[in-house]
């Protein structure tokens, strides 16, 4: 945030396109690197180490937190990841959340260790070192090297750790996070871990300040009529301890990456301080970025500082107005815009909440092709990776807070997100909340939705801001001072009507209606199964069918149109079922992203082309003769509808509506013709399919890039001899994967089944005990790391016995001592995939000596630890020496030691059942390229094999 004292412009140079721009010209190399830091972490479910922290002294945290600690038995993963998606279902566990084995009821499934050790080269000492976390749920405790470097509750928000004074520069670095998802903070599907991408980041002492840059476009009314202000403001960071000034040099590149302007502004700086430049460039005849044509342009900012480049940074943005007017409703560019939207979670079948970037193209892709235009992130921050694909794309989002609240922490938090997303052009509007029903409508939410409106306000002067208030004509609490009204439902003239006529100066948006129940090929109700007819009958009580909600809005155009709940359906809040439901019906589109019926009707009454759907499928043998419910969803002036090729009447469509006919089933083809003007615009058909006869597998994409991060999602189809799907075919398929790729997740959109969306590895283990011969004998010099004690060669005969299964310490207080024994292993033994020492208590410091090299150290008083030993043991005889440093009153080696081997890994079967005809697998590619060769096959089908390229691509840059 800028303030008068903190924002000196010392000199402001404004020079448009061609006279100079080759003085930007050359891509000036800068200090500043931004590495994914996702692949290779090790993973562990469960704590049994209590904090980490150790509380009494600095950098030595205890369990996995310390630098020690062997993680080498913990499963690897990549980011992003969601452990939470591969716990069992439980009927005990919460039904809001999708009855996944998780919360503080279950608290061995609850909390969670990653862990990942990099190197750092020794030129980046001297440079500011970043961890960046886009979001993880929730409650972390980040440890860096045996340090507390950050704790965050936030489930949802980005978070960054500065780890520059703990960095080890030249050597080894562990990074160690402590999850707890053992509180919810919604009552949908939350996931659980670092499901998100992590970064590190890298920049000179001089650099441009973590989320310093915010590119604007201003024009006069607020209506892109002439020339642009393009406000840049630079954030300049300091963080030496001596005084130091910069050069800020913006250049602007078009949507075709011609360089059209350039501007520069200079800055001082004191000691560890933070500064801030704001040169204003103008644009002639800006390119206009919405969502039916989404430009971006491209601003590169390069810092100059003590006559070097310290940094340099690209920011796409978008050149756009957006806005509200009371009659006219949003207004984009400034013209009126009818708002298409879709409220969504962020969880997909298969992978929970951890989505590789490709998936969320995927599923806008799924959104645009229904005319969707609109995208909000409910109820909380999304990742920002949904952004970039918004801005590319073409979507407004609206991109919601997680909760109201004025206290310093809630402020930071949305402070954090109003500048991490400001520059994308498609965040459009700012939500402060949803629906608090508790404090919504008071004196006192009025108060904090003021504070946090304003602070909204202050860092963005360019976006409309609202709460998605779940009340009617009442005019109470934040709907007193919000600058958009939000309707969550309360549909009808006497709520909407009556407050809009009440309160003339507030424009109105749907930004939650619709709710409306349906389970894909689905046609009746049916309870016992969870299962809702998707004929556009079912809404819950406070809600609406899609003709209800959008036949009320449509006539409104003050209302802005709406965002329906939900887009696709997400894991959790079965409502109006319980178990054994476990996902929401609430999508047009189900957790796969295939279509139920309801999509048609948005497509028809939301874009142009012509559309025209029927409804039910038409296999229904043994109900020959009797009366089936056919609906049309069609934009169609007219549709006739024809059985085996009979005309059972052509109907007149009422806008915003669909037909109904009574027929009486025949096996056969139901086909319907739509007219307009009385011409045929439009045909469709439903058949009768034969038995299921084939496995289909179709890629989304048949080419992916071998980054390790892409995916292909592939349908999944049982069909009958002639290729048609059959709509009530439920076979079970069996996947198989050759290449280099893997399967991150199946599912098939049925909100009962309880087939896992992932299966693991497993890694078989076995363990021998080391309790026999050790010996033991007091040292006074416990700091020495050359005690001759520790040699293979020692002669330790003379020393006493140790029993290290007794629960009672060997050492009194403060004694230290060191402990030996003898180890036989085996050549098999040793072939193992992994090889630990470990210790049931090692109650003090422990350093661990096998043949006279060091295998590790333990700080874990209390608690369980283990050591890798597999490249210092050799088949034959061992020793182990064990330096026990004790500083309380007992220490010692207790509970037995064992060595524990655990076999490579076996590989799980992927497989899923259909559900009305269909299924989807995703594949992710590895970094190799190749083909990617994915069978799948089911009792009495013929299989299928289906093989994707994956491309060599310089992939984006990562911590190896
Ligand atoms: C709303 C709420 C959503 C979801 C929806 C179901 O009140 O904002 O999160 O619960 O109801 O209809």
């Amino acid at each position: 945030m800028k303030t008068t004292s903190a924002r000196i412009l010392l000199s402001l140079h404004f020079l448009l396109a061609a006279a100079s721009l080759n003085l930007f010209a050359a891509a000036a190399a800068s200090p500043r690197e931004r590495l994914l830091l996702d692949f290779g972490w090790k993973f562990h479910l469960g704590n049994d180490w209590g904090t980490g922290q150790n509380l009494s002294k600095a950098g030595s945290g205890s369990g996995p937190a310390g630098v020690w600690f062997s993680d080498v038995s913990w499963r690897p993963v990549n980011l992003p990841h969601d452990w939470a998606v591969e716990l069992p279902f439980d009927k005990t566990a919460d039904c809001a959340h999708g009855f996944k084995a998780l919360g503080h009821e279950f608290p061995s499934n609850s909390v969670a260790w990653y862990r990942r050790t990099f190197e750092l080269p020794k030129e980046d000492s001297g440079k500011r070192l970043w961890l960046e976390f886009d979001g993880a749920f929730r409650n972390c405790d980040v440890f860096v090297n045996g340090w507390f470097i950050a704790h965050h509750d936030s489930g949802y928000g980005s978070f960054r750790c500065d780890i520059t004074d703990v960095a080890n520069c030249g050597g080894k670095n562990v990074v160690a996070v402590k999850v707890d998802a053992s509180e919810f903070e919604g009552w949908f599907y939350e996931g659980a871990g670092i499901y998100r991408h992590v970064w590190l980041v890298k920049t000179a002492p001089v650099a441009i300040a973590p989320d310093g840059i915010f590119v604007y476009s201003q024009f006069s009314n607020n209506v892109p009529e002439g020339p642009a202000k393009i406000h840049i403001q630079t954030r300049l960071l300091n963080s030496q301890t001596i005084g130091s000034s910069a050069t800020v040099k913006d250049q602007i590149l078009d949507p075709d990456g011609n360089p059209i302007a350039k501007i520069q502004a200079s800055a001082s700086l004191g000691p560890r301080s933070k500064n801030e430049v704001e040169p204003v460039v103008t644009l002639k005849s800006p390119v206009l970025w919405s969502p039916e044509s989404p430009k971006l342009y491209k601003l590169v900012t390069t810092v100059e500082s003590g006559g070097q480049v310290v940094d340099r940074q690209e920011t796409e943005f978008g050149i756009r107005t957006v806005g509200f007017d009371k009659d006219k409703g949003f207004l984009l560019n400034g013209k009126p815009y009818l708002l298409k939207g879709t409220c969504n979670h962020q969880d997909h079948a298969g992978v929970g909440a951890a989505l590789p970037d490709a998936l969320q193209y995927f599923r806008i892709a799924k959104l645009k092709e229904l005319g969707m235009n609109a995208y909000r992130t409910s109820h909380n921050p999304p990742t920002p990776e949904l952004l970039a694909v918004c801005d590319h794309v073409g979507m407004l989002v609206m991109d919601e807070n997680r909760l109201l609240g004025s206290d310093p922490l809630h402020l930071k938090w949305l402070e954090e997100l109003v500048r991490r997303d400001r520059n994308h052009p498609s965040v459009a509007i700012w939500s402060l909340a949803n629906e608090e029903f508790g404090a919504g409508g008071t004196p006192a939410g009025k108060r904090v939705g003021e504070t946090m409106q304003d602070l909204v306000k202050r860092l963005d002067p360019t976006r409309p801001v609202t709460y998605n208030a779940a009340v009617g004509n009442e005019f109470t609490g934040v709907n007193e001072i919000i600058e958009v009204r939000g309707w969550s439902y309360h549909i009808g003239t006497n709520n909407m009507d009556d407050y809009h006529a009440a309160h003339t100066n507030q424009p109105n948006v749907g930004s939650e209606q619709g709710s409306t129940v349906s389970t894909r090929g689905i046609y009746t109700n049916d309870a016992a199964r969870g299962y809702l007819s998707a004929y556009d009958d079912n809404a819950v009580p406070w809600a609406n069918t899609a003709e209800g909600w959008w036949s009320f809005f449509a006539p409104r155009p003050w209302l802005s149109g709406g965002f329906i709940w939900t887009g696709f359906d997400y894991r959790g809040e079965p409502k109006p079922y319980s178990w054994p439901c476990i996902n929401s019906h609430f999508g047009i589109l189900d957790m796969c992203g295939f279509r139920k019926d309801n999509a048609w009707y948005y497509e028809a009454w939301w874009t142009d082309k012509p559309v025209l759907h029927l409804l039910p499928h038409w296999n229904w043998p043994g109900r020959e003769g009797q009366e089936i419910d056919v609906r049309a969803l069609s934009n169609c002036e007219e549709v006739e509808l024809f059985l085996n090729g009979q005309s059972l009447g052509r109907q007149t469509m009422k806008k915003n509506s669909g037909l109904k006919w009574k027929v009486k089933y025949a096996p056969g083809t139901l086909s319907a013709k739509g007219y307009k003007n009385g011409q045929p615009v439009a045909e469709t058909r439903v058949e009768t399919t034969g038995a299921p006869v084939v496995v289909q597998l179709t890629p989304d994409r048949s080419t992916i890039n071998a980054d390790g991060e892409d995916v292909s999602v592939f349908t999944v189809a049982v069909t009958d001899a002639q290729g048609r799907v059959v709509p009530v075919a439920a076979d079970l398929i069996h996947f198989e994967l050759s290449g280099p790729g893997k399967i991150i997740g199946v599912g098939n959109g049925d909100p009962s089944c309880h087939e896992p969306d992932v299966y693991l590895p497993v890694w078989p283990s076995h363990s021998v005990a080391v309790n026999d011969g050790w010996r033991w004998e007091k040292t006074t010099q416990p700091w020495n790391t050359n005690l001759l004690e520790f040699a293979a060669s020692f002669d330790d005969s003379t020393w006493a016995p140790a029993d290290v299964q007794s629960p009672t310490n060997q050492l009194g207080d403060n004694e230290h001592g060191v402990f030996r024994t003898h180890l036989k292993v085996t050549e098999p033994e040793l072939a193992a995939g992994v090889v630990e020492l470990c210790f049931g208590t090692l109650n003090g410091n422990g350093k661990i000596y096998v043949n006279g090299q060091k295998a590790g150290e333990t700080h874990d008083g209390g608690m369980a630890s283990s050591v890798d030993v597999k490249n210092l043991l050799h088949p034959g005889d061992n020793t182990v020496a064990v330096l026990v440093e004790n500083y309380s009153s007992s220490g010692g080696i207790i509970k037995g030691v064992t060595l524990r081997m655990q076999d490579k890994p076996v590989l799980p079967e992927w497989k899923r059942s259909v559900f009305n005809g269909l299924a989807q697998i995703i594949v992710q590619s590895t970094k190799e390229p190749g083909a990617i060769k994915l069978s799948a096959r089911a009792e009495g089908l013929s299989p299928a094999t289906v093989s994707v390229q994956s491309q060599s691509c310089a992939p984006r840059p990562f911590v190896p």
